[in-house]
């Protein structure tokens, strides 16, 4: 039985000011000529809303590049959503915030590339960036948005972990994600450079322990530790077309953030489909549904419907075979293709250059 998606991911624009070297965008970025108009968005989430999704995650690229991100939240409130803006802050005044408040936003996902201006401004590519962050979290917080600190992780800024969560508290963060780079998208171009050490890992997750039992009550951690040095798979998506929904700038629907690297699979927009016929019968997001594709390895594993096999553009990149175990899963023997990678890769001397995205 095919449950409704409880959440949207709508990927209102690539266009961004950052040009993070870790960016999960596709490697093709969707131009703006080509991005949905504000009447075809508000059509999508009333759509999502009659499907039966309750959250909507209002993301990019930067999502207040869109001149008409107020008009759209407020589409979005109308249909019913729970609305939470994904954001770098970039382009958020005061006065658009206030604006956004009045369109009826629930929640705001604030990025952070460091704790000073320093690394924050050289990992986001953007001269002024952090500066102006901070000025938005402090209208932030006097406005009484939930917020949940988003702080992507790596090899560059690890180590200031126990610094990021201090940061967090004092932004009155009621949340804060420490995720360590997913190697999706642009982020593959940056592997080498991005991947933190072992012993980085393992230094993280006592911060994120010790942290977590003294900052009880106080707020909430949440830790995505880089899987390559993990044991058993994430639970990628909670399962291919189980929860979850993306619907890319120009309305194509996707599984997933990254199911356009899996070959062979045709995805459709939108504007073209319904989007309760693109859910429940496309081929799409068919391929990977359920259990009954999986490799028998994974059919008779106890945590089948744990991790579900864990990622299959994962598989992909890694493998070349979208339907293989995820090679993180150290019963696979794709394991020792992710091993060989992250010793080939992880040398504790060598870092190399940064490659930037841009649109
Ligand atoms: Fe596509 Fe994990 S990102 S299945």
């Amino acid at each position: 039985m095919v449950n409704p998606p409880l959440a949207m991911l709508a990927e209102l624009t690539h266009r961004c000011p950052l040009s993070c070297p870790y960016c999960s965008n596709p490697q093709e970025l969707t131009q703006k000529d080509r991005e949905l108009t504000t009447a075809e968005w508000t059509y999508v989430f009333a759509q999502a809303s009659d499907l039966g999704v309750l959250q909507l995650h209002l993301s990019g690229g930067e999502p207040a590049s869109r001149t008409d991100i107020v008009e759209l939240t407020a589409a979005a409130q109308q249909a019913g959503l729970y609305t939470n803006l994904i954001t770098s802050g970039i382009g958020l005044t005061r006065r658009r915030l206030n604006a956004l408040q009045d369109a009826g936003l629930d929640h705001i996902q604030l990025s952070v590339q460091g704790v000073t201006a320093k690394i924050a401004d050289r990992i986001g590519g953007y001269k002024g960036g952090f500066d102006r962050k901070m000025h938005v979290a402090e209208h932030i917080a006097e406005m009484g948005f939930p917020l949940t600190l988003n702080a992507v992780m790596h090899r560059e800024n690890l180590n200031d972990l126990p610094a990021t969560l201090e940061m967090a508290l004092r932004l009155r963060a009621r949340r804060v994600e420490v995720a360590c780079v997913q190697f999706q998208g642009w982020a593959l171009k940056n592997r080498s450079a991005l991947q933190p050490t072992r012993e980085q890992v393992d230094s993280a997750k006592k911060t994120v322990r010790e942290a977590r039992t003294r900052l009880e009550g106080d707020m909430v951690i949440d830790f995505v530790p880089p899987d390559y040095y993990s044991d058993f798979p994430k639970a990628c998506m909670n399962g291919w077309g189980s929860t979850g929904v993306n619907v890319t700038p120009d309305g194509t629907v996707l599984p997933c953030h990254a199911a356009e690297t899996i070959p062979g699979l045709s995805f459709q927009r939108v504007t073209d489909r319904p989007l309760k016929e693109i859910w429940y019968d496309s081929d799409a997001f068919n391929a990977y549904r359920g259990t009954s594709w999986m490799p028998e390895l994974c059919q008779s594993c106890e945590r089948r419907d744990v991790d579900f096999a864990g990622c299959r553009c994962q598989a992909m990149a890694v493998l070349g075979d979208p339907g293989a175990t995820d090679p993180v899963c150290m019963k696979s023997e794709g394991r020792a293709v992710l091993d060989a990678l992250l010793d080939s890769e992880v040398q504790p001397d060598t870092v190399p250059e940064l490659v930037y995205r841009r649109l």
